[in-house]
């Protein structure tokens, strides 16, 4: 099928490579010319495992191009719109403007049966107001949201654990849906769930799953916290709680909290939407899930000074990570550099290493020093603290190691993802996140 997908970010650009690579013919739009011609050479403009090869084989093929003329959709059946939904400069709600510069553009060149398939994150609301001005071309707006995790994102989009097409009263013989189906073919043959639904369902599906993602490691980080009060160990709770399958061990590790592009915004954006639907009340939990998380960030620098005796002035620390999460590049709200420019703050001499997202970091922060060196970074080191639980330490760095090359033994653990026996054995103090 011809397809155009209209934005080429973090969602646009997976999506692009990834219906290719299912056999689609698909071209990819996007108003920034850098962007589309690092895409147009085979190079992903950001770090996501197994999308190169995607993208290279989909040029190579004929399949996949990129363009920033908007004019290069017509002739697709269908028009997925991934751009960008920010928070608001100022308050908390989406910021819509790309969604609706992308349907203001893509008018003029829709034909009478075409499907309009919105994936970006919406307020609820939002596509029963931009139907009218699809539905007068003749083409037909869904939306289809999109629930891919950074990291797994070329996976997530091609075998998806749901698909979701909301779609308007008038679609009762599910013309647009069997359309997507066609699309999603891999997918809708080997059974995954696929659910059709009205617009505002189909929004809400995906802030709802945000919002709950959010409030399961807030839940636990709030354990975390009466845990340390209390002397007990939240990952054993976790472990405990997580052992009965209406709860699930998935997403209860505590540590310094969710960040990256879409939680942190989404759950914002969702509180902003509630309020002007005159029931704020109803998600008055996210702003307490929102607060947890930020206090987060702040005990693990506590924890920091307290472990180095009160004070972090002049001390070295190697800060293990700068991504919002492993296997990413993305900074955006990252807790991790968040906790590195907090030590930075209070007069440490902070060095920060990372596998992937150094030069976004550095973009950002640069008072902090990078070195792209893992044992480069923590020579020397007083205090070394995991941010970020990328295997290059959790997995690959030993405490007999690590011990050849810092000064100090202590080891501050973000993200609870060390083995805390093996650094106490090894003559570390070790401390993590709502643990003893
Ligand atoms: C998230 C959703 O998972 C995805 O479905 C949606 O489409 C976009 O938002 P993503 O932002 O890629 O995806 O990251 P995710 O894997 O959900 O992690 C979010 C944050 O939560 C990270 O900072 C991560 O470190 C943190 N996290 C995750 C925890 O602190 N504890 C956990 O147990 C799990």
């Amino acid at each position: 099928m011809r397809l155009s997908v209209i934005g080429c970010g973090y969602l646009g650009a997976v999506h692009a490579a990834a219906m290719a690579s299912i056999g689609h013919e698909v071209v990819g739009i996007d108003v920034d010319e850098r962007k589309i011609a690092s895409l147009s050479r085979g190079e992903a403009p950001f770090f996501e495992p197994g999308l190169t090869e995607i993208l290279t084989e989909g040029i190579a093929s004929g399949r996949l191009s990129f363009t920033t003329d908007m004019a290069a959709a017509a002739g697709a059946k269908v028009h997925f719109v991934g751009v960008g939904t920010p928070q608001q400069k100022d308050g908390y709600a989406a910021d819509l403007t790309y969604v609706n510069a992308a349907i203001d553009g893509l008018l003029p060149h829709l034909s009478p049966g075409d499907i309009v398939a919105g994936k970006s994150t919406v307020p609820v609301g939002t596509a029963a107001g931009l139907a009218p001005r699809v539905h007068a071309t003749g083409a037909t707006l869904v939306w289809n949201p999109e629930f891919l995790r950074e990291g797994w994102a070329v996976q997530d989009t091609i075998d998806p654990d749901r698909l979701v097409a909301g779609v308007p009263d008038a679609d009762s013989d599910g013309e647009a849906a069997n359309i997507l189906r066609e699309v999603y073919h891999p997918a809708v043959a080997k059974g995954t769930p696929f659910i059709v639904t009205d617009y505002a369902t189909a929004e809400l599906v995906k802030v709802a799953a945000n919002a709950f993602l959010a409030t399961k490691i807030s839940f636990i980080n709030a354990m975390a916290e009466i845990a340390e009060v209390s002397g007990a160990d939240v990952t054993q709770l976790a472990d405990a709680i997580g052992h009965d399958a209406r709860i699930g061990r998935r997403f209860l590790g505590a540590g310094i909290g969710f960040g990256g592009g879409c939680l942190p915004k989404d759950i914002r954006a969702f509180s902003a939407r509630a309020e002007e639907l005159g029931r704020g009340e109803s998600v008055g939990f996210l702003r307490e899930v929102d607060a947890i998380n930020l206090r987060r960030r702040e005990r693990a620098v506590e924890i920091t000074v307290s472990a180095l005796g009160g004070a972090v002035f002049e001390k070295k620390i190697t800060v293990l990570g700068a991504a919002f999460k492993p296997h990413s590049d993305d900074i955006r709200d990252s807790p991790a550099l968040d906790v590195a420019v907090r030590l930075h703050g209070l007069g440490a001499s902070v060095t920060v290493t990372d596998p992937a997202a150094i030069e976004n970091a550095r973009r950002a922060h640069p008072q902090l020093t990078y070195v792209e060196d893992r044992d480069e970074a923590l020579r020397d080191a007083d205090a070394v603290i995991v941010v970020t639980e990328w295997d290059e330490w959790r997995r690959d760095l030993s405490p007999e190691h690590a011990s050849t090359l810092t000064a100090g033994r202590i080891l501050v653990d973000g993200r609870n993802c060390m083995d805390a026996a093996a650094w106490r054995a090894a003559g570390w103090t070790y401390v993590g996140m709502g643990r003893p």
